[in-house]
């Protein structure tokens, strides 16, 4: 396996442990001796921190539209600029959140036509795909009252738009079993990263 590069993903609804999982999956690796990195989607580089501010915490009224547009900017330019230089290098990429964000929180969470999202995440990413994506599935409610006091402008859309996005993560899993598994969140982290080891072949 060592210097084949590989795109694994972590999505989930705000609250569903996935950041944890995936620096746990690092380390399990790293001790494997493989050269990982570690990124996320909104705002992993320079102008992709920029983008994050607004989206996070700008306080007036954003389009729909706009808030999907400016998800899909910072991802071409992560792509482009981190995700695709480290897979040519042969690294394991794992990224928090990805494409299925855009289609679950936009698309499902905020109604922005799909098959658009889906047009508009291909544009961005080159047409590169993940090789593997968890979703971290969880109730809502226990995602939530993780969440901390102090919600960012997406953590306040509250319970009913994260149903929804919720149940859009279960229908892309559905759509694409090959690549999107869904891992079982109500647990412990321990028994979670014991679900994710079983897809990991290495
Ligand atoms: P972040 O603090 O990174 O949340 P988390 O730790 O849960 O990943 O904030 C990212 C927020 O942006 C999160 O609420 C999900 C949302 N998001 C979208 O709505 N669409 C997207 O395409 C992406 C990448 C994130």
């Amino acid at each position: 396996m060592k210097n084949k590069g590989l795109f694994i993903t972590f999505e989930g609804i705000d609250g569903c442990g996935k950041t944890t999982q995936m620096n746990l999956l690092a380390d399990y690796l790293k001790a494997k001796g493989q050269d990982v990195l570690i990124t996320r989607e909104p705002g992993a580089i320079g102008l992709g921190e920029k983008i994050r501010e607004i989206l996070l915490n700008y306080n007036g009224e954003v389009s729909s539209n706009c808030e999907a547009f400016l998800f899909l900017a910072d991802r071409a330019q992560h792509i482009d600029i981190i995700v695709k230089p480290a897979i040519k290098a042969g690294k394991i990429v794992l990224c928090d959140r990805h494409t299925d964000s855009t289609v679950a929180y936009q698309g499902w969470g905020r109604d922005v036509d799909l098959e658009q999202i889906k047009m508009l995440n291909s544009l961005a990413t080159s047409g590169l795909k993940p090789d593997l994506t968890f979703v971290f599935d969880i109730d809502v409610e226990t995602a939530l009252s993780r969440v901390g006091k102090t919600k960012d402008r997406m953590e306040s859309a509250g319970p009913g738009f994260f149903e929804k996005t919720s149940q859009g993560y279960l229908e892309i899993a559905k759509q694409e079993p090959h690549r999107v598994k869904v891992i079982n969140s109500n647990d412990s982290i321990e028994n979670i990263f014991e679900q994710v080891k079983e897809y990991i072949e290495i």
